[in-house]
């Protein structure tokens, strides 16, 4: 990853890269999943395999979804466009970053329909609704609200870095370069179950909600009409030793009991990570810096070859496995 420091810059490299604290919790997410087992079965016909699932009412064609990265250009000039037409053009879906550094109406010209809204609450909640209006406007599938962010967690690159936004984005339209200490700073702490409500209604699209952890959570988040919920520990980014996505997960589909969705993040690299989120219970799996690295690579370009490796992958683990259909991992196919 030396080369992409060389390309990206100390600032943008650390900022994409890094973790919280000591950056356990960034590692152990990519770990989580190595220590899953899969248990394949032989001798069944996987001469044709179907991936496809169902998410939010739709059928998708594959459970692979781009998560939400704020700042893309700091990557490529392609930015979020770039990646929304990667998406579009393997089938996965898409979700922007409030945080995103090119209007959402832009990006929704290039994007397929599977396209998510990421928010984030912030003081002045008039950026925030304002915000939701464009995307709903502009077509968006879903409001994806991330709750684990009441403040940003303690990232010692960025400090080292002094890392600054210097492109426009929504918080910034004048561009001038923002440090992230100041965006995170506009993040509001206050945030409660009380506020979901009016978020939900304001969107007029389903909700999910993005950084749950904790069974309980995740049957609140039931509770007050959620679509979905995302086991996220944000990559790594916030509270460092958290419990990772893998960890997490079971409980969560355990308490959720089919009632809503539930995707997982967090170092999931490869298609077989996929498929083990799928067999632990997830309905989809959020992938986020590998295709952020295409993305600085290759631009849009880069980033779909990422995804087309990732959709290649779970395929030949369908095979491998001896599941021929993504809908039918579970249990039984872990040691
Ligand atoms: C550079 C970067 C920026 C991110 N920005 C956001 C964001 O704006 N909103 C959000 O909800 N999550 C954000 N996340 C968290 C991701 O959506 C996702 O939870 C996480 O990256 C998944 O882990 P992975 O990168 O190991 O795949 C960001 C992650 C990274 C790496």
């Amino acid at each position: 990853m030396d080369d992409l420091e060389g390309l990206l810059g100390a600032g943008a490299y650390g900022y994409f890269a890094g973790g919280a604290g000591d950056e356990l919790t960034l590692r152990a997410n990519e770990t989580s999943w190595s220590q899953v087992k899969l248990a394949p079965r032989v001798l069944v016909d996987v001469g044709a395999r179907d991936l496809s699932v169902e998410l939010l009412g739709r059928r998708r064609a594959h459970p692979l979804v781009v998560a939400p990265m704020a700042y893309q250009r700091h990557a490529h000039e392609d930015a979020e466009r770039g990646t929304a037409q990667a998406a579009a053009a393997t089938g996965s879906t898409f979700v922007l970053s409030s945080q995103t550094t090119t209007a959402p109406r832009d990006v929704a010209e290039v994007a397929g329909p599977d396209r998510w809204f990421q928010l984030y609450v912030f003081k002045d909640r008039q950026v925030s609704l304002d915000l939701v209006a464009e995307a709903r406007e502009s077509g968006y599938e879903a409001l994806v609200l991330t709750v684990d962010f009441p403040v940003a967690g303690w990232r010692e690159r960025d400090k080292r870095t002094g890392f600054s936004i210097t492109h426009p984005i929504a918080l910034n339209p004048g561009g001038t370069p923002l440090t992230t200490e100041q965006i995170f700073a506009m993040h509001d702490p206050t945030l409660t179950w009380d506020d979901v409500h009016a978020f939900a209604e304001a969107a007029g699209m389903p909700l999910l909600l993005k950084g749950i952890l904790r069974p309980d959570d995740a049957e609140r988040a039931v509770d007050v009409g959620a679509a979905g919920v995302i086991v996220s520990n944000h990559g790594g980014r916030q509270l460092d030793t958290v419990l990772t996505g893998a960890e997490a997960l079971p409980p969560v589909v355990d308490a959720v009991a089919g009632r809503a969705a539930v995707l997982v993040d967090g170092g999931i690299r490869r298609g077989w990570d996929v498929a083990k989120a799928l067999c632990l219970g997830a309905d989809a799996a959020l992938v986020g810096r590998p295709v952020l690295w295409g993305l600085a690579r290759g631009g849009r370009a880069g980033a779909q070859a990422v995804l087309e490796q990732l959709v290649a992958e779970l395929d030949s683990t369908l095979a491998l496995l001896g599941c021929p259909r993504a809908v039918d991992l579970d249990l039984s196919f872990l040691a």
